[in-house]
């Protein structure tokens, strides 16, 4: 049986991933900044998900919380990301809120897989895949959002380097652009629901192999250019 574990799992893309990854049979971690109780708006009451309370960015209680799993881990998605500060164009920055995005959207991921890897290590068949966005693809020149699309750049870079790392332990690595998605992040006028964008993704992470790692890939299937 498939072991999940899925970062912002309270509300957006990740609750819709726990959700249906719930809906597969598989066992899931779902990991929030509070602990979420209210079983009619959530998946807490489910009898195989996991609450983890964590922040991301606070990696002693990202460790923390992995000490206190003793499983293997299948599948680790790190959804859980913010969208950066009112004030982020290159001439009008607000560098504090540059900072936290940073810490959220490009170093939170790798710490989490990193404190998760001892779990990752035990499965036969582990994958790592981070979402980002298109918005930080290098192939777009755009400039509005500049301190988000700087973070998912650098997540990107993170994740390419991670695969390349964590080839020879058979740990597969993918980078997803989730489309544009109906959440508080995507607003409600978003092309894509959030129950297409989870189901791409999870058909994703089932099929991901080590022949596949180090892509970016959007929700669908299709490559991005970095
Ligand atoms: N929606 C889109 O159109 C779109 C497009 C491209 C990429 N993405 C990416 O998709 C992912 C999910 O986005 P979404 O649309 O579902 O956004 P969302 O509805 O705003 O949800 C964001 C999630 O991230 C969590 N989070 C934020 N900061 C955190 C922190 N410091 N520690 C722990 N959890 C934190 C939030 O928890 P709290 O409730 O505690 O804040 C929430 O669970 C993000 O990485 C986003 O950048 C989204």
């Amino acid at each position: 049986m498939t072991t999940i574990l899925i970062t912002g799992t309270n509300r957006g893309i990740g609750l819709e991933l726990a959700r249906q990854a719930l809906g597969k049979g598989w066992t899931v971690y779902g990991s929030a900044r509070a602990l979420v109780t209210d079983p009619e708006a959530h998946i807490c009451a489910h009898g195989n998900f996991h609450d983890l309370v964590f922040d991301v960015t606070d990696h002693g209680a990202v460790r923390a919380a992995a000490a206190s799993i003793d499983a293997p881990i299948d599948i680790l998605i790190n959804n859980a990301g913010v969208i950066g500060p009112g004030r982020q164009s290159t001439l009008e920055m607000d560098f504090e809120g540059f900072a936290r995005t940073l810490a959220v959207n490009t170093m939170a991921p790798l710490a989490v897989t990193q404190a998760f890897l001892p779990h990752l290590k035990r499965s036969d068949h582990a994958r790592v895949l981070s979402i980002s966005s298109l918005m930080g693809s290098m192939s777009h020149a755009s400039s509005d959002r500049i301190a988000y699309r700087a973070s998912k750049a650098g997540l990107n870079k993170v994740m390419q380097a991670l695969a390349t790392d964590l080839k020879p332990l058979g740990i597969a690595v993918a980078t997803l652009h989730p489309g544009w998605v109906r959440t508080d992040m995507g607003g409600a006028g978003a092309a894509v629901a959030p129950e297409a964008s989870a189901a791409g993704i999870l058909r994703i992470a089932e099929g991901l192999t080590l022949g596949g790692t180090g892509r970016f890939h959007t929700w669908d299937g299709s490559d991005v250019a970095w």
